[in-house]
């Protein structure tokens, strides 16, 4: 069984505040900051950039987590590694191909993640599987915070374990994104997901340590 941990997504918080925000979470039990960066292009809003996570870099010793909703990832590896990331995930969407991409985020030291947006099949993460850190199944249309979890995601996110499993790779993190809930997180960690993202569950909570604590499942 793998670990779970728990990614609370800044997209939902006070980006006034984003210093002490990561280290709120960080004393409050949470094993990453997931990083939703978006370009106003591979989704309609944006948000922000390697300069922002640079800025917070120094407010947390947890890993960054630095979720690439943009086109032409390969542009933005350099200023992420030079921000600091600890992994960059980019969509198979927004990728011709993902392996070299993958290759080129380990190449300077970061772990890689590949995505899949609800509409693409899993298969498309299974060449992935080889070589990345982790895989991103999207239970949500990328893009916005809130919205509800696609059950759909259960059957993708199986699949992905099940193929994990069979090339060998049993442990390796498959995270999933989006409408996760106190209520619906065992369904996902039964499913075969370790790596719990969750932006609204976190913030919208009175008490964020019990609401981390709550999406362990
Ligand atoms: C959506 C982002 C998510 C989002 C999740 O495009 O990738 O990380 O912040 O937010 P909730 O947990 O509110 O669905
Ligand atoms: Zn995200």
């Amino acid at each position: 069984m793998c670990q779970i941990k728990i990614a609370p997504s800044i997209l939902a918080s006070d980006f006034s505040r984003l210093g002490e925000t990561v280290k709120r979470l960080e004393e409050n039990g949470a094993d990453l900051i997931h990083c939703d960066v978006m370009d106003g292009n591979f989704v309609p809003p944006i948000t922000f950039g390697a300069q922002a996570v640079k800025q917070i870099r120094p407010h947390t010793a947890l890993p960054l987590d630095c979720h690439l909703m943009v086109l032409h990832p390969e542009t933005h590896f350099e200023d992420f590694a030079a921000a600091g990331a600890d992994l960059i995930t980019v969509h198979a969407e927004a990728c011709k191909k993902l392996l070299p991409r993958l290759h080129e985020i380990k190449a300077r030291g970061i772990r890689a993640g590949a995505v899949i947006n609800p509409a693409t099949p899993v298969e498309a993460l299974f060449e992935a599987a080889e070589v990345a850190d982790m895989l991103l199944v999207m239970s949500v249309v990328p893009g916005w915070g809130g919205q509800k979890f696609i059950p759909e995601s259960l059957k993708k996110i199986e699949r992905l374990r099940e193929y994990c499993v069979k090339i060998g790779r049993p442990e390796l993190d498959i995270e999933v994104d989006g409408g996760i809930t106190p209520q619906n997180v065992k369904d996902v960690i039964c499913a075969g997901a370790n790596v719990i993202v969750a932006g609204s569950a976190v913030f919208r909570s009175e008490n964020m340590r019990e609401a981390i604590e709550a999406l362990r499942g």
